[in-house]
């Protein structure tokens, strides 16, 4: 992991500090803005190395390169979080939206989508945990997986992918319990979300399931469902919440399930047509 030294807000203005990784881009960047105007001093972290430096220019935080996937990384993210002031928040939420049907994927695909999604959680987990802890006084803090409505319920042509944030979904709920108190421990679970993530999928039945819910949500609407979620008591938030309703049904009856897919997959296909006009 290196440093792109790009904290441009001045030391001991903040008491707390905050870490969001994957935020070059997309939800983490709207996050790590919202951390910034909530008065954080926020590290953001970011495989693309040159847009993490940029956007870290530009929202006054301080960028680090980092690939989820090396535990040590967090380590190190943590430790220089915490030399900025002591940490409060931390955030997981970079990840691959890599779609595609499980045969039809490679195997570095699933290896990656596995390694980045839910491993590259678990290791940001235990860094913030281990960092809530290192302080003088009890644990504190609060920390936030963005997972996603996939991980609620069956999606063809993301399974993978599903998989994966299902997975995150569980380590949630579970380590929400094992946290000491004094540590709140949440995910959000968005619908659809326009970024380049999506804008990047293939044209198939995921791409047109992640449309289907209406509209693309937009950046912010998920910053401000992990900025309502830090401190509160509230586990999981899916973002609609009617559509997390929709997808835990699905997944009681995942035999019926089919024809709800198809139809959403229609709309969705609709909604492709529509935009490629
Ligand atoms: N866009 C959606 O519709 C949607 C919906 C639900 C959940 N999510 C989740 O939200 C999170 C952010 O997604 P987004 O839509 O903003 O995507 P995005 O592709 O715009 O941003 C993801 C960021 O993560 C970074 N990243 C990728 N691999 C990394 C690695 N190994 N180490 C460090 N950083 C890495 C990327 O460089 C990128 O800047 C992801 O976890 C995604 O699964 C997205």
């Amino acid at each position: 992991m290196t440093s792109s030294s790009s904290d441009t807000s001045t030391p001991g203005t903040s008491a707390t500090s905050a870490v969001v990784t994957g935020a070059a881009r997309g939800i983490g960047r709207a996050v790590a803005t919202r951390l910034v105007a909530a008065g954080h001093r926020v590290v953001i972290t970011d495989v693309d190395g040159e847009a993490v430096a940029a956007t870290a220019a530009e929202i006054g935080a301080t960028g680090l390169v980092q690939d989820v996937r090396d535990p040590d990384s967090h380590r190190l993210v943590a430790h220089t979080a915490g030399g900025l002031a002591p940490l409060a928040v931390w955030v997981n939420n970079a990840g691959v939206g890599w779609d595609g049907d499980l045969v039809a994927l490679s195997d570095e695909q699933v290896r990656g989508l596995v390694e980045i999604n839910l491993l590259g959680v678990l290791w940001g987990m235990r860094a913030a945990l281990d960092a809530f802890a290192a302080g003088p006084g009890p644990a504190t803090g609060s920390l936030v997986n963005v997972a996603s409505l996939s991980g609620l319920g069956p999606v063809p042509g993301l399974s993978t992918y599903a998989a994966t944030k299902a997975a995150v979904v569980s380590a949630t709920t579970s380590v929400a319990l094992e946290a000491p108190d004094g540590v709140d421990v949440h995910a959000v679970l968005p619908d659809g979300v326009a970024t380049a993530m999506v804008a990047e999928m293939s044209e198939g039945t995921g791409k047109k399931l992640v449309l289907s819910g209406g509209r693309l949500l937009t950046t912010e609407e998920i910053a401000d469902a992990v900025l309502g979620l830090v401190g509160s008591r509230r586990v999981l938030r899916t973002v609609p919440a009617w559509r997390g309703g929709a997808m835990r049904a699905s997944a009681l009856v995942p035999s019926l399930a089919g024809s709800a897919i198809a139809l959403f997959e229609r709309q969705g296909g609709r909604r492709l047509g529509a935009a490629r006009r």
